[in-house]
């Protein structure tokens, strides 16, 4: 508990226990090697689906579409279907707006949508129900304000709850975590994002 690893997020997964949500934004095809319209990545999505749901019953993935070759290969939907086929429902769907101008290779806003199967309590407050979340983007190149996790975890989670991040990044989760007393676990493949995270973690 209140653990990030330096490793690949399969490795991770055995580890778990009691994990009451997993929150987190997959890495985009580019960054894992990948082409965005390619079916290598749409295995990746699938793959990793299948990892999560095996965690919790709780999920939160925040995915941000993007052009490629003049067409929108649409890994949100992608990422709907497969937690479908594995009897997920889709309990929220927020659209982040980072930006009103236009960008040529990324849309410019993000689905942070949230899945469960079985029952849920939500907290539902007031001020996060718009469906529509205005937000600056972080500086950190493919990162989440901390404000956007806190929505999610005030929302869906309670203090002490132990939520999952298998793409941990610079801890934009784990921080949002830590501020609002609950525990975060999470994994982060590569070591210099894994120092950059310990970091900010550390120093909050
Ligand atoms: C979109 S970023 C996550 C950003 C994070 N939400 C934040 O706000 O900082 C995806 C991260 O997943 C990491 N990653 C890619 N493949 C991984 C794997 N197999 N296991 C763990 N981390 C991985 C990448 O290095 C990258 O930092």
């Amino acid at each position: 508990m209140n653990q990030i690893y330096n490793e690949d997020y399969k490795i991770t997964i055995p580890k778990l226990s009691n994990v009451k949500m997993v929150i987190t934004s997959p890495p985009d095809a580019e960054e894992i090697g990948l082409k965005p319209n390619s079916s290598d990545y749409r295995l990746f999505i699938e793959d990793f689906v299948s990892d999560i749901t095996k965690v919790s019953n709780l999920i939160c993935v925040v995915m941000t579409d993007r052009k490629s070759k003049g067409v929108i290969p649409k890994h949100s939907f992608l990422t709907y279907n497969f937690l479908e086929i594995h009897g997920f429902n889709m309990l929220s769907h927020k659209i982040w707006v980072r930006s009103l101008k236009s960008n040529l290779f990324r849309l410019t806003y993000t689905h942070v949508m949230v899945f469960n199967k079985g029952s849920i309590k939500q907290a539902h407050y007031s001020e996060y129900e718009p469906d529509v979340w205005e937000m600056p983007a972080e500086k950190r190149a493919n990162s989440y304000p901390v404000e956007l996790v806190k929505r999610v975890i005030k929302n869906f989670t309670s203090r002490g709850d132990l939520v999952f991040d298998p793409f941990m990044g610079t801890g934009a989760t784990a921080v949002a975590l830590k501020q609002e007393g609950r525990n975060y676990v999470g994994s982060e493949l590569y070591e210099e994002i894994y120092k950059e995270c310990i970091e900010r973690v550390n120093n909050e």
